[in-house]
């Protein structure tokens, strides 16, 4: 529905709009705390997922576009200065793919410049960052040329919902503070085409932090395209998508009550269940490293003799986020310094925070 109205919405420059012009949006990652595992048809989660938009950890892209003639996308894509055919076919398939919603993109040469504040190849995944940022160039593209800003809240549906089809996770990264995409009866304007901002919020999580200890860098063993579709045969995917849905409930209740201790116990069972689906999925993988369970040890001894409510979730990678309020992030840093860092690849960590979404740079 909502596709069919952007499809005769799908704008297309007139001679005198074929002006030349550039944006740059930074776009944030975000950590999903109930995690998107399973998908169907055109990018669709199998259960709803629920995530914090980080801060530090973001992508930074600009897009600039001159006026052509003929048929056809032209697009050129740098990677931190560098060309990067494999993102640049990314890129194409998913314009090809959405040509009828984005058909201005055709009057144009595109040339796309982006980088990450993180590491290249930390294991920090970027698609959500990426997509997002190159999603919100192209939408502001969009109103540039046509010279009519749509409404707020409109744009960022719309943000959500192309990101989305860019890269699932990547529609959650459009909002401040946190998202929910997938439909869930607790939530009434959940939707399984695009994420919504949650904006009842407790102000404990409005500053949470995340430190991300680099326990291994470099690419996974299995993309997630694969992990995805692995769901496919899992023995316990019934029972995933039930209690997903369980605590997708329970997760938006603690969020907007400030329930630290329910977060903490949905946030780590969904962290442990994510990894044991990708144990028992056929064929099965561990992306979880001997160091990543060391530092989950030491998390919890820490948790139990200080009272300090420190938790960690994961990605679908041995790296290890350690989530906690604000007030505590002297002695979780001292505590990382001191018996996590170890653990860390060359000693790396980010520390990173609840933020507050995609901006338009200068
Ligand atoms: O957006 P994708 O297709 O890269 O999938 C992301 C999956 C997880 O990061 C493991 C979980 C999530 O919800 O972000």
């Amino acid at each position: 529905m909502f596709e069919n109205q952007l499809k005769n919405e799908a704008f297309v420059a007139g001679e005198s709009e074929k002006e030349p012009g550039a944006v740059t949006w930074q776009s944030p990652s975000n950590i999903a705390i109930v995690k998107y595992w399973g998908k169907h048809g055109n990018q669709l989660p199998n259960n709803p997922s629920v995530s914090f938009t980080l801060s530090a950890a973001h992508s930074v892209t600009r897009l600039e576009w001159i006026p052509k003639t003929g048929k056809g996308l032209r697009l050129r894509f740098r990677f931190e200065g560098r060309e990067e055919p494999a993102f640049q076919a990314k890129i194409e398939k998913f314009l090809e793919q959405n040509i009828d919603i984005l058909p201005f993109t055709e009057q144009f040469d595109l040339q796309i410049d982006s980088h990450n504040s993180f590491p290249h190849s930390s294991g920090i995944a970027s698609s959500a960052s990426s997509m997002s940022a190159l999603v919100m160039c192209l939408l502001d593209m969009e109103q540039q040329i046509k010279k009519i800003p749509s409404p707020p809240d409109a744009l960022r549906q719309k943000a959500s919902w192309l990101s989305r089809l860019a890269s699932g996770s990547a529609a959650r990264s459009v909002y401040a503070v946190a998202s929910l995409w997938g439909r869930t009866p607790s939530h009434s304007k959940s939707d399984d085409a695009w994420a919504v901002g949650l904006d009842d919020v407790h102000p404990v999580f409005k500053s949470y932090r995340d430190s991300i200890l680099i326990i291994h860098a470099g690419t996974k063993a299995v993309s997630s395209r694969a992990g995805h579709a692995l769901m496919e045969g899992n023995p316990f995917a019934d029972v995933r998508y039930t209690q997903a849905h369980q605590h997708t409930t329970r997760l938006l209740k603690a969020l907007q009550q400030g329930d630290i201790e329910s977060f903490i116990q949905i946030a780590e069972a969904e962290a442990l269940q994510l990894h044991a689906l990708m144990m028992t999925s056929n064929p099965s993988f561990i992306l979880l490293k001997p160091g990543t369970l060391a530092a989950i040890e030491k998390v919890r001894e820490f948790r139990n003799s200080t009272a300090i409510p420190l938790s960690f979730t994961l990605d679908a990678g041995p790296n290890l986020h350690l989530l906690y309020p604000q007030d505590h992030e002297s002695i979780v840093s001292e505590f990382i310094r001191r018996e996590l860092f170890m653990y860390c690849e060359e000693g790396r960590w980010i520390s990173d925070a609840v933020g507050n979404g995609p901006s338009r740079m200068p």
